[in-house]
């Protein structure tokens, strides 16, 4: 297969200073994309903010024959993120939504800020700085966008419900950008990743952190990034080496039938049959759904 590679080609990667943003930034300026290395520099508790994490992942790039500008905003404001790229390179063509940060807590005790800023950095943040690489992307017709999800969002993660709830946003934003981008050429994909970073050190002992290189995960958002990529709308479970889709899947379903009155005991007594995933089928859109009552209600056309 032909080198894939990001000549001509602009990229902003969110929360590039370290872990797995510094990671995608560096692989894809190392292939000839010049890359906006955004990061706010603040503590992984969403506190603070600082110049250093940025700027040293540029020079870096930069050491190594790549070219990268620093942006030091918040992706909130994602406009201003925007800015930097158009105005140091004249366009956008590439977006990895990946800043993140966690105030870990039970649902219990959580106080309203907790919730606050981690539905703030992960999902108005991945808005925010996607609303304002639409345009351009929309005008060049050419896009191409990867944000972040979590295992913890997919399938629940103890301690987390903020970023729980955050991170499913950010899946469902996905499912409806990839439908608006399709005529344009852009392809929104969303990546569940496992990686050793600074987040993982709150609950990773410290082997598993050094095992869990996030060089494992670039290849395949660097993939997702490229002209040759095919896939829009997919969500992929990615560490360590491994790689797969993630998919969401109905059951064959029970119809009861509405000639008469549903009881309680009705649905009660066929709770296994509804619970049955094994002739499941796929569901990419929300017609899908429709599709299949109005199918068992006989009314679909
Ligand atoms: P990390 O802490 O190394 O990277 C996150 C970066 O985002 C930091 O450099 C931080 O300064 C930056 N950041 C935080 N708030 C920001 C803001 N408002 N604006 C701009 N930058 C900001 O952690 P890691 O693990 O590399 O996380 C990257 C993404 O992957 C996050 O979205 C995280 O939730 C997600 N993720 C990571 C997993 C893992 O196993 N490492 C598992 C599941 C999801």
């Amino acid at each position: 297969m032909a080198e894939i590679r990001y000549d001509g080609r602009v990229a902003i990667v969110t929360g590039a200073g370290g872990g797995l943003g510094r990671a995608y930034a560096l692989l894809l300026a190392s292939r000839g994309a010049r890359v906006v290395v955004n990061d706010l520099g603040g503590a992984t508790d969403g506190t603070g903010s600082g110049a250093t994490m940025a700027e040293s992942v540029v020079n870096e790039i930069k050491q190594a024959g790549g070219q990268a500008v620093p942006d030091y905003n918040s992706v909130l404001d994602g406009a201003a993120t925007v800015k930097t790229a158009v105005d140091a390179y004249g366009q956008v063509d590439i977006l990895i939504n990946n800043a993140g940060i966690l105030r870990d807590i039970t649902f219990l005790k959580q106080s309203n800020q907790d919730w606050d800023l981690v539905l703030d950095v992960h999902l108005n943040g991945t808005r925010n700085v996607t609303k304002a690489a639409w345009p351009v992307m929309r005008e060049r017709k050419y896009g191409r966008i990867v944000n972040t999800t979590s295992s913890a969002g997919l399938y629940g993660n103890f301690g987390q419900s903020n970023y729980s709830a955050a991170k499913m946003g950010i899946a469902g934003l996905t499912n409806t950008l990839r439908l608006e981008g399709a005529n344009y050429n852009i392809k929104v994909n969303t990546l569940a990743p496992v990686a050793g970073s600074r987040l993982m050190a709150q609950v990773m002992p410290q082997e598993l952190l050094d095992a869990l290189r996030p060089e494992f995960v670039a290849p395949l958002v660097a993939y997702l990034c490229s002209e040759e990529c095919k896939e829009s709308g997919y969500i992929y479970s990615v560490g360590g080496g491994y790689f797969s889709r993630v998919a969401y899947f109905e059951g064959k379903g029970v119809f009861l039938g509405t000639d008469q009155e549903i009881r309680i005991e009705d649905v009660a007594s066929r709770m296994l049959d509804i619970n049955d995933l094994r002739k499941g089928t796929e569901m990419t859109q929300a017609q899908d759904q429709t599709r299949k009552v109005l199918n068992f209600m006989g009314l679909d056309r």
